[in-house]
């Protein structure tokens, strides 16, 4: 397998083996880390990460990625660059690609991050835009195939949001390895029609299904893991807090919902989770709408069916897998 030179955007882009690859890789670097043997096979090179939002794993993945491979990095926070302010996207892609041999973003539309890969001539990864988060779901398929032997036939299903980044990417990933997908939403948040037409094709050629529903019973029934997000997403406006609880607290997931599930199910989460009110936004939003929780409860998210916590250790070797494999020669 050659990913050598190329671009990581978005996973419409790679085949089912080519993920099938990086996941792999992904748990090779993860023994290596465990086992503390050095892997600085990329000494010599230097990625620049542009953050245009807010980041714990994903920068610190890419951080801590890239200096185990023997890389240097620079962090341009959301303050910290020229772009878009008084230098166009463009621009910028020709400038870094000039001093860096791979560039990461993440940011608003996804058509920023292509035109960033389509002005600069070294590697692109995509950290996280509106439309997509192709990184995070290498971590959370890595993460299903350790708890399960055979990911293929099983059943993920998706309470929340149906339209943003994490659960568009789920269903494009899915779709890919032949995981049957379940969005579980109102039917004022399905997905897109056309994404959901896309994947219904790459579903059909690796033997799973797509199914789109608001009914929360039918949902559960088999699952074997249950994901939910954030109610509001990054860079959404705070004044659609009330809108989404009225939406969203029924597929809220709890105890009651996990037991629905197949036994041996687990609970994933990209995270950052509001789960209790140890956070700013969870204490506003518990001062103004009286919830403590939000799209799961703490009871299970605490829970041994939870595995977020190895879910987001796997950020770090899914995210050395793709720079390695796109740096190496
Ligand atoms: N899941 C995820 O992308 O986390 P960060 O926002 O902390 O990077």
């Amino acid at each position: 397998m050659n990913l050598s030179g190329r671009d990581f955007l978005k996973l419409l882009d790679y085949s089912s083996e080519e993920i099938i690859y990086l996941i792999k890789l992904a748990k090779a670097f993860k023994i290596k880390k465990h086992n503390h043997e050095p892997h600085n096979y990329l000494k010599g090179k230097n990625v620049v990460l542009l953050f245009e939002k807010d980041s714990t794993r994903t920068r610190c993945a890419f951080e801590v990625g890239a200096k185990d491979l023997g890389m240097g990095v620079t962090y341009l926070g959301p303050t910290g660059s020229q772009m878009g302010k008084k230098e166009s996207i463009a621009d910028t892609a020709r400038v870094l690609a000039r001093m860096y041999d791979g560039i990461e973003y993440r940011g608003f539309e996804q058509k920023i991050v292509e035109e960033l890969a389509k002005y600069s001539d070294v590697p692109v990864w995509n950290g996280l835009t509106n439309e997509f988060h192709p990184t995070q779901m290498l971590a959370d398929i890595m993460t299903v195939s350790e708890n399960f032997d055979n990911i293929a036939g099983k059943k993920l299903v998706f309470f929340g949001d149906g339209r943003n980044n994490v659960a568009n990417s789920l269903m494009v990933i899915c779709s890919k390895l032949g995981i049957n997908y379940t969005c579980c939403a109102p039917t004022q948040l399905f997905p897109n029609q056309e994404l959901i037409n896309t994947c219904q094709e790459f579903a059909k050629q690796n033997h799973s299904e797509i199914t789109i529903t608001d009914n929360i019973e039918l949902a559960i029934k088999n699952a074997d893991v249950i994901y939910t997000d954030v109610w509001l997403s990054m860079g959404e406006n705070a004044n659609l807090w009330q809108e989404r609880i009225n939406l969203l607290s029924l597929y809220q997931v709890n105890k009651e919902l996990m037991q629905k599930a197949n036994p041996n199910a687990i609970f994933l989460h990209c995270l950052p989770s509001f789960h209790d009110l140890n956070t700013t936004i969870g204490q506003e939003v518990y001062e103004k709408f009286g919830l403590k929780e939000m799209e799961v409860t703490n009871e299970v998210f605490e829970s041994p069916q939870s595995k977020v916590m190895d879910q987001a250790e796997n950020r770090l070797h899914t995210i050395k897998a793709i720079m390695y494999a796109t740096l190496k020669k």
